[in-house]
């Protein structure tokens, strides 16, 4: 065995050194702070407490990667009108055995998932982050991987039909709107690569009404004070691309031409 380095090599230490030249100013860029992302089994879980432990029950785990195999976003953050903000939506006792939010017809109604009776109450009010952790395992294991979030490419595994989740419970998508085009969202700073927004992959997720006009105007490039520093408090793509799609730390993946960190 010979320890010479071979020209082949030689030229990858090249490329690479230029690729490094390349992408250091580009991290230098992230002097915002990023929000922390929970481990895999617990992204996108949440505790709701907006009234459970004032009334003597302890809080509700929600988890979004069991839920989102079987329902896209659009059923139960349109159709069934749950916010995208964890404790500001008006669930209680009644309004779930009324047929409405957790209780809704194919949900957690009896049939289709266990309902709001005794003995079941502890299986959402328990108060516990990582309840079903133990099943997360297996999901994984069956999914295409990602290295962020869940690890899960969530895209990946809808596209390929791996999982089938419901897109509508009552209220179908308008057939006639259906948006597929491809943004591309120059950035305002000069030497960053511009951020892509497919429309595709999320109209298999979510209803045009979830993000317009509330969260983007409906004319490419005139939503308002569209950069970095406000999404990693919240808004635009980080009204999703935080807690539930996967993190803004995978920056590669909405820079096409950046590493993610
Ligand atoms: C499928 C999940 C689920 C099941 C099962 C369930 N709940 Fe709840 N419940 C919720 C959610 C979500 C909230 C809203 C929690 C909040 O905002 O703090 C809630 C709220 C409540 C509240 C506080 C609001 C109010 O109505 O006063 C009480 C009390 C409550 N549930 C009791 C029960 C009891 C008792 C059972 C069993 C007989 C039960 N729940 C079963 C999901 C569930
Ligand atoms: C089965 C129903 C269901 C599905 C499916 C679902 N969600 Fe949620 N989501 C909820 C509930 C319930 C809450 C909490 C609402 C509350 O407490 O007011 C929530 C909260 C959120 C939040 C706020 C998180 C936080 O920390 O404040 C975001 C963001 C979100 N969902 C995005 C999504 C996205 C994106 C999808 C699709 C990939 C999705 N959800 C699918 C029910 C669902
Ligand atoms: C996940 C969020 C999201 C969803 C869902 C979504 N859009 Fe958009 N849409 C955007 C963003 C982001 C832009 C660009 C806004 C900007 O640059 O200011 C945009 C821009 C547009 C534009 C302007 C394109 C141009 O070239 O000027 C149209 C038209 C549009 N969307 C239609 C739709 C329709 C119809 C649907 C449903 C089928 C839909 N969108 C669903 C996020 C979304
Ligand atoms: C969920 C998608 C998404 C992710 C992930 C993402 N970005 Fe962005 N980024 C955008 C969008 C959209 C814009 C604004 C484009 C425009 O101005 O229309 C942007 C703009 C920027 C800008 C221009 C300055 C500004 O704030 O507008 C920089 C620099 C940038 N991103 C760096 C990063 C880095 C570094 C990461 C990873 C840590 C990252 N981005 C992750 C979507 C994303
Ligand atoms: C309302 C929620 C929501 C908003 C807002 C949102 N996304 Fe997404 N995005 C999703 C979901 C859900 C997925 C599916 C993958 C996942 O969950 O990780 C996704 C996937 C993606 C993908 C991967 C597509 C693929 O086919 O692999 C890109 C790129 C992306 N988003 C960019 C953006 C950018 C850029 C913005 C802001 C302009 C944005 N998203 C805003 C929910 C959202």
């Amino acid at each position: 065995m010979s320890y010479k380095t071979s020209p082949a090599i030689a030229l990858r230490g090249i490329v690479i050194a230029f690729l490094i030249g390349l992408f250091v100013p580009m991290a230098a860029y992230g002097h915002w702070t990023l929000p922390p992302v929970a481990p895999p089994a617990e992204y996108g879980n949440l505790l709701i407490n907006r009234t459970s432990e004032k009334n003597g029950v302890k809080p509700v785990t929600f988890s979004h990667w069991i839920h989102r195999q079987e329902a896209t976003c659009r059923v139960c953050h349109f159709e069934l009108e749950f916010s995208m903000k964890v404790n500001t939506t008006e669930i209680t006792e009644k309004t779930n055995k009324a047929g409405l939010h957790c209780g809704a017809a194919s949900c957690h109604d009896g049939k289709a998932a266990f309902g709001h009776d005794i003995p079941n109450c502890e299986k959402c009010h328990n108060g516990n982050i990582s309840y079903g952790k133990e099943k997360f395992a297996e999901v994984a294991a069956r999914l295409p991987k990602s290295n962020y979030g869940n690890k899960i490419d969530w895209a990946r595994a809808r596209n390929k039909r791996l999982i089938l989740p419901l897109h509508f419970l009552t209220v179908k998508p308008s057939k006639d709107v259906k948006f597929t085009s491809k943004l591309k969202l120059d950035a305002e700073w000069p030497n960053v690569p511009p951020a892509v927004f497919p429309h595709k992959s999320h109209i298999q997720w979510l209803d045009c009404n979830n993000c317009h006009p509330d969260i983007f105007n409906i004319k490419k490039k005139t939503t308002k004070h569209f950069e970095m520093e406000r999404m990693v408090k919240g808004e635009f793509c980080g009204v999703c691309h935080i807690n539930v799609a996967f993190p803004l730390q995978d920056c590669g993946s909405c820079h096409p031409g950046m590493q993610s960190e």
